[in-house]
Parts: C-alpha cells; sequence; structure tokens
C-alpha cells in the first residue's frame, strides 16, 4: 500500500474517532492495572456490561496491592455476576505476582496468568502509548476488509497493524475497535456511514448473514460452574457437598465441583466446599 494511501486512512479514521468515538471510562487512564482490568473484563462480557462492574472492581480493589490483599472469595463476590470466573481468579494472581504494580512491558505481560498476545499488547499500547502491533476480533475484521477483502486471521491483521498503524497507537487502537463495533459490523457493515470506504476492498460487498449463533447458555456446563460460585459466594461458611448437590439438582454437580476445585476456584475440606480465603 502507498504511503498516500496509509496517510489518508489514519487521518480519516482518526478524524471519525474525534466525532464518533465512545467515551469509555478506562480510555481516561493510562494506569497499566486498570487498563488490564478493562481489558480482562471485556475479554468476553460486552462494553455496556463492563462499564458498571469496571469502576466497582476499581473503588474496591484500587490497586494491585489492594486486590493482593483481598481474598478470592471477595474478589469472586465482586465479580459475582461477570461469568467466566476464572478470569478473576487470573486478575488475583497477577496482582499477588506484581503487587507493587503491572508491567507494561509486552513480553512480562505475556508471561502473567491469562494474559495472551492481545491483552499484553492492548495494555502496554494503551498504558504507554508505545507503538504496540495487536488485534482483537473487531480489528481483525476491520483491517483484513479494508485490505484482503475479508477478516483477517490475528496473524494477518497482527501484521497489517503493524503496517498501517498511526503514531498516536493508543488512539489508532481504540478508534479501529469503535469502527469495528458500530459501523464495520460483522453482519450487516454500514458501509456508507463509513470513513474508509474509498479505500476498502470490501466496501458494499458484505452481505448481510445470518447471526452467528451463541452456544446455548441455560443448562451449560459454564452456567452450572457460575451457579455453584454463586451459591457459595453468599454463604459465609460454604456448605457441606450434600447441600450444595442437593441445592443445584444436576448430574454434573460432581464433575463440576471438580473442576473448580482444580481450577482454584474452590475449597473442598472435610465435607465442605467455600470460596478459597
Ligand atoms: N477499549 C479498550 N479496549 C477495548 C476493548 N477490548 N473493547 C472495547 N473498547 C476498548
Amino acid at each position: 500500500m502507498e504511503e498516500a494511501v496509509k496517510r489518508s486512512l489514519r487521518r480519516r479514521l482518526l478524524r471519525w474517532y474525534a466525532r464518533h468515538g465512545r467515551a469509555l471510562p478506562w480510555r481516561a487512564t493510562r494506569d497499566p492495572y486498570a487498563v488490564l482490568v478493562s481489558e480482562v473484563m471485556l475479554q468476553q462480557t460486552q462494553v455496556s456490561r463492563v462499564v458498571p462492574r469496571y469502576r466497582e472492581f476499581l473503588r474496591r480493589f484500587a490497586t494491585p496491592r489492594a486486590l493482593a490483599r483481598a481474598s478470592l472469595a471477595d474478589v469472586l463476590r465482586v465479580w459475582s455476576g461477570l461469568g467466566y470466573n476464572r478470569r478473576a481468579r487470573d486478575l488475583h494472581r497477577i496482582a499477588r505476582l506484581a503487587p507493587r504494580g503491572i508491567p507494561t512491558d509486552p513480553v512480562a505481560l505475556d508471561a502473567l496468568p491469562g494474559v495472551g498476545a492481545y491483552t499484553a499488547g492492548a495494555v502496554a499500547c494503551f498504558s504507554t502509548g508505545a507503538r504496540v502491533a495487536f488485534a482483537d476480533t473487531n480489528i481483525q475484521r476491520v483491517l483484513g476488509r479494508i485490505v484482503l477483502g475479508h477478516t483477517a486471521t490475528d496473524r494477518e491483521a497482527v501484521d497489517l497493524d503493524r503496517m498501517l498503524m498511526s503514531r498516536d497507537a493508543a488512539r489508532w487502537h481504540h478508534a479501529l475497535m469503535d469502527l469495528g463495533a458500530t459501523v464495520c459490523t460483522s453482519r450487516a457493515p454500514r458501509c456508507t456511514a463509513c470513513p474508509l470506504r474509498g479505500e476498502c476492498r470490501a466496501r458494499g460487498r458484505i452481505a448481510a448473514g445470518p447471526r452467528r449463533r451463541q452456544a446455548p447458555f441455560a443448562g451449560s456446563t459454564r452456567r452450572l460452574r457460575g451457579r455453584v460460585v454463586a451459591l457459595l459466594a453468599a454463604a459465609a461458611d460454604g456448605m457441606t457437598v450434600r447441600a450444595l448437590r442437593e441445592r443445584v439438582a444436576d448430574d454434573r454437580a460432581g464433575t463440576v465441583l471438580r473442576d473448580l476445585a482444580r481450577d482454584g476456584l474452590i475449597e473442598r475440606v472435610r465435607g465442605r466446599v467455600r470460596l478459597p480465603g
């Protein structure tokens, strides 16, 4: 791609972001801990649901040290309802590994529990402004469509990101995410509203496809895991295994308890279960 085209693309995207970007609370901070909390929450939860929970979490645990000092039981209580409780466990472990401060170097971040290339890149970039290339699904879709005419793989997207990224890397990535979330959507993109339509290979060629169906949550093992953790969060001293089994009334209770214990999300002692203290 010619330099002039890249420049025009960056300029158009950033101008669009200045007018239409979302003012999200984690975009107003450079604290790597706060950015990490936001990225971990956003991994599997919608932006609108994350906003209040992000604020509450940081009110309760304002620093890695505060989080490290809390029991995992308390962290899970504050996390409750967000789902995928292993994320809370990972954040708690990270705080205990780095109570004096979350690193901002992508390699050091990548080595932390539950932190992959995407999260490491995002935290490094958003907390320091460093020009680190990374891609989530929105970025894969937006950059892929513009340059390749279709959604890029993770590797392709990271390469495209490195090639196209503007000097203001944090703003660049926020803008790509917002364009992907509000204009360049997966199913029915609004190409006529897109600031990059002039440079896009896929422009007007994405047919409104069928809605991708998520695996049903009701009846899933994930739901059952969540229910067990929620029941234990409400019981200050835990419960007997027998009482818990009666409450959940599900054949998978035994397997789920074993898996939760293996994941470090519950403790079993002498016929009782509870959240880890
Ligand atoms: N801003 C920073 N990271 C984000 C994310 N993962 N999703 C939406 N907005 C964000």
